[in-house]
């Protein structure tokens, strides 16, 4: 099937284009590289030894998606395209609910116009808030966001939930992801963030290299069996088997679903630290400091729906999550 990634050549975007290549699908990538490198069309292309797509294009703009559907035959799209950093969405709100929900709507308008009807879409862990007991389950009530970028989530979800019921051609699967980390195995396409990282796995990753001096741990009293927070961490190349998954659901069905990508485990940061460094052999140094304002304790998933319905679950450990990330430190 030939398949278009919006913002594929981002972390999780690429590693997709991998899992999708890998399983016999033909991968057409649109991204502006707002976040991203031109660079990775190459990496998929050498690690997967087929070809790919790459039209350099911003979503927002109708005329770049109608001129692509017109022209390529995709008959299903998969959704990364995002902006995603959460403290910067709480500085510019208008340019990330202006980038993600004009992302969204133009590309939903175009595959009206094309008759395409096939979505699968990139949601957040974030949407379910901090009221909801653990694991978590589609089927609970979304939560308060606790920033910009999350709200453009569950907005999201809404706008597509609302178009598919407009639409009884239309399949839509929800994707939430839990903590994707880690990268490919051959040491590419790993996560790279610009500046300062504001998630654990990078900063760890980054403090093990020496380019940070001390990794601070963002509370040690939470109610959890070492006092800091628990997450569900799960494999960047088990989340791209998610999508094949989700794509061969999607195309079989209509409607809506909502699947958490998780291992359906949580781990807490000490537990990270601490088994990063006996994999790779490395030192974190690390200080445990006040929280981080709107962290919650604990947060993983219940993944019986994603096994279920798409017949998947991720099968890397955390120590693999930990040598891949340190693989593809750059
Ligand atoms: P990423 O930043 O690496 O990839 C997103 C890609 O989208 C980038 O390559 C960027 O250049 C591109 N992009 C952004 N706006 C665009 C636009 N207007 N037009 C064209 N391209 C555009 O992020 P990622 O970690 O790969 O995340 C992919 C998706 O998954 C995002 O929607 C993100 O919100 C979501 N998500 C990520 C995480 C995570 O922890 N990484 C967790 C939950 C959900
Ligand atoms: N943490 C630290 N020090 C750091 C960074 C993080 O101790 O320097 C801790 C956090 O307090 C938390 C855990 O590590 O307990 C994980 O934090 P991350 O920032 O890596 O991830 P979050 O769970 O806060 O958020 C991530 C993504 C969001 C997404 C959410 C879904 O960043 O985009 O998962 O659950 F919405």
């Amino acid at each position: 099937m030939r398949v278009l990634l919006t913002g594929g050549t981002g972390y999780i975007g690429s590693n997709t284009a991998v899992a999708l290549l890998e399983a016999g699908h033909q991968v057409l990538i649109v991204d502006n590289l707002a976040n991203s490198n031109e660079r990775t069309v190459q990496d998929i292309r050498e690690i997967t030894n087929k070809d790919v797509d790459f039209v350099l294009g911003d979503i927002t703009q109708p005329a770049v998606i109608d001129r692509i559907l017109e022209t390529e035959n995709a008959e299903a799209v998969v959704h990364f395209a995002a902006l995603k950093a959460v403290g910067e969405s709480v500085e510019k709100p208008l340019a990330y609910y202006r980038n993600n929900l004009d992302g969204l709507l133009t590309m939903l308008e175009s595959m009206e116009r094309h008759g395409i009807h096939n979505f699968i879409f990139s949601s957040s862990a974030t949407v379910y808030g901090g009221e909801n007991p653990v694991p978590l389950t589609e089927d609970m009530p979304a939560g308060t966001c606790a920033n910009p970028y999350g709200w453009t989530k569950l907005m999201a979800e809404q706008i597509l939930r609302d178009a598919a019921a407009a639409n009884p051609k239309m399949s839509v699967v929800l994707l939430r992801y839990f903590n994707p980390v880690g990268g490919h195995r051959s040491g590419k396409l790993g996560e790279r963030p610009n500046g300062v990282p504001n998630n654990l796995m990078p900063y760890i990753v980054q403090t093990a290299a020496g380019i940070r001096e001390r990794l601070s741990v963002f509370g040690g009293d939470y109610p959890t069996p070492d006092g800091t927070g628990v997450r569900d961490y799960v494999h960047v190349s088990d989340l791209a088997e998610g999508h094949v998954a989700a794509l061969e659901y999607c195309v079989a069905h209509h409607g809506v679903e909502t699947v958490n990508l998780g291992t359906g485990c949580g781990n807490s940061v000490l537990e990270l630290i601490h088994t990063f460094e006996t994999v790779n052999g490395v030192s974190v140094p690390y200080q445990i400091t006040d929280r981080r304002k709107g962290d919650v304790a604990v947060c993983w998933a219940d993944v019986e729906k994603a096994g279920r319905l798409l017949g998947w679950q991720a099968k890397r450990s955390l120590k693999d999550m930990c040598r891949d990330s340190w693989r593809c430190r750059g």
